[in-house]
């Protein structure tokens, strides 16, 4: 069977690191990238330091427009999947990358397996939502990682197509954090174990309102302990055209991680502090608490453990959340247990001989 993963992003490249070690001897394996992100530190160091074989395409698509980018990904993607002709083609979450592969698939009635299927904000405003809500009605098979995913995608017609298999995250996570945290690693930047925060923000809504993005920076450099600011592009740019300063008070401005190092800073800090959605559940994961600068959140379990904490609107609440006293202990598992991947691989062979 011919299994074709697409991917572009890069929380899709930590996803497709368990994904392409289990389909090895079992299925053949075509990994396609689109090319949305291309730095060496967005892309790149993901597959050298978790063992993924390079890609066999890619697209080289780059930034753009939404509408722009994902329609040059949609051209790009068809004459490969009428190459390739695969039994499954597999998309990975929410982003720009995902639905045009979705919409290609459809077209050429390729099935279409949705891996992260189901989670759902609710905020029509994130370009996430739409991807994953039309992926979602597009595809096939939908390969739901918690529960709340799975009541999601009932709620919408969708459950006969549903199968709840954990999430991947988790997988890569564990094995990741057994060798960074047992490696010869330090706290970053010479900072101190547990004396620091590790920030990511990116999400169009808090970067690219100027206002908003100089109180969020200041709550952050204003925080009783030093900030690991891990600073993707668009958080670059946005505060150099709002004339927003990075680099104060409590802030240590650095280049984004790659996974190992991320989740080896995680571990060793006191507390996260980010709009990402795979940061908030790694977090968790690793018994560290997190507070979201977003209003929502689709990894609704975190906060209903009392590991995460919502700042929306008011950010001048973000230094109280954030140096809040540490959550109760909790054995929950919402998100697997380390073995999504094999069960994926399980289910889209068996889908694939039953004709789905
Ligand atoms: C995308 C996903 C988001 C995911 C995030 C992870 C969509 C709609 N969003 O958002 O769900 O959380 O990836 O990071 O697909 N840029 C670079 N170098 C790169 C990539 C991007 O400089 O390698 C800059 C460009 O200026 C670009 C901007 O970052 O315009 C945003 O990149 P883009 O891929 O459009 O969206 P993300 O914010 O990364």
């Amino acid at each position: 069977m011919r299994v074709l993963s697409v991917v572009g992003a890069r929380p899709q490249f930590v996803k497709l690191a368990p994904i392409s070690a289990a389909m090895t001897g079992r299925a053949d394996h075509v990994v396609v990238h689109t090319g949305q992100h291309y730095d060496e530190l967005m892309s790149d160091v993901f597959f050298r330091d978790l063992g993924i074989p390079a890609p066999d395409v890619n697209l080289a698509v780059g930034s753009g427009k939404h509408g722009a980018q994902t329609g040059t990904m949609l051209a790009g993607l068809e004459p490969v999947f009428e190459e390739y002709r695969p039994d499954w083609v597999l998309v990975y979450g929410d982003t720009n990358s995902t639905l045009a592969a979705a919409l290609a698939a459809v077209k050429l009635h390729l099935p279409l397996a949705h891996l992260e299927s189901g989670l759902r904000s609710f905020n029509r405003r994130m370009p996430e939502e739409h991807n994953r809500v039309l992926t979602d009605h597009a595809a096939d098979l939908l390969l739901a990682p918690t529960e709340v995913a799975m009541k999601h995608l009932a709620d919408e017609g969708l459950g006969d197509r549903s199968v709840l298999v954990g999430d991947v995250m988790t997988d890569v996570l564990y094995r990741v954090r057994d060798s960074a945290v047992a490696g010869e690693r330090t706290a970053p930047n010479g900072l101190a174990d547990g004396e620091y925060y590790v920030a990511t923000i990116h999400r169009p809504d808090n970067t690219d309102d100027a206002a908003r993005l100089d109180r969020i920076v200041a709550a952050l450099a204003g925080l009783d302990r030093p900030v690991l600011l891990l600073a993707h592009p668009r958080l670059v740019a946005a505060a150099a055209s709002a004339g927003v300063s990075l680099d104060r008070g409590s802030i240590v401005l650095t280049s984004p991680l790659a996974y190992p190092e991320l989740v080896s800073a995680v571990t060793r800090s006191r507390g996260v502090v980010t709009d990402s959605g795979g940061l908030q559940k790694e977090a968790f994961l690793l018994r560290v608490p997190c507070t979201t600068v977003r209003p929502e959140t689709e990894w609704v379990e975190t906060v209903e453990l009392g590991w995460n904490v919502l700042v929306g609107d008011r950010v001048e609440d973000l230094a109280a959340a954030v140096e809040r006293p540490r959550p109760d202990a909790t054995s929950a598992a919402p998100y697997g247990d380390g073995q999504a991947a094999s069960r994926v691989v399980d289910v889209l062979l068996t889908r694939g001989r039953e004709g789905r």
